[in-house]
């Protein structure tokens, strides 16, 4: 079925430059932006994010790296847009992830990793809501 998801492109993507070869790559592959805007998290605002995350030993240079610079939040819709986007943007790890995939191609390490992309439904549409209003979806 046709579903959403979200994603980021994450402060060191923005850093380097990356912003509009990542939508072109993403828009290439078959993904029609719902929402998009170029903001910047505050360290409130990462540590609300990630608190999933907050037991977990790398959370405070998450939250610092995720609030140190603008991302650029986007909500994206696809037949299977979860796990195709998952698939598209690759393994965590920059250097688990196969060839072809945005972090293979943009991302620097673990932490640094360019891009963002809901692991559920459930997740996408928390996640969407966190980003974007009623009205700035499309
Ligand atoms: P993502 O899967 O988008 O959301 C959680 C993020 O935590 C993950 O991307 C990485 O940016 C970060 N992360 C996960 N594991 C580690 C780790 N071992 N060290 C530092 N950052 C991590």
């Amino acid at each position: 079925a046709t579903n959403r998801t979200f994603t980021m492109i994450k402060p060191d993507g923005v850093e380097d430059g990356h912003t509009g070869a990542i939508l072109d790559k993403i828009t290439a592959s078959g993904f029609r932006i719902v929402a998009l805007k170029k903001t910047q998290m505050t360290v409130a605002d990462a540590q609300a994010f990630y608190e999933v995350h907050s037991e977990r030993p790398f959370y405070g240079e998450l939250v610092e790296f995720m609030s140190r610079g603008p991302i650029v939040a986007a909500v994206l819709e696809k037949e299977n847009a979860v796990a195709d986007f998952r698939t598209l943007i690759g393994a965590t790890n920059p250097a688990d992830a196969a060839e072809g995939t945005i972090r293979k191609m943009f991302a620097k390490s673990m932490g640094e990793n360019a891009v963002h992309g809901s692991d559920s439904d459930e997740n996408a549409a928390i996640e969407s809501a966190f980003h974007f209003s009623g009205r700035e979806m499309f």
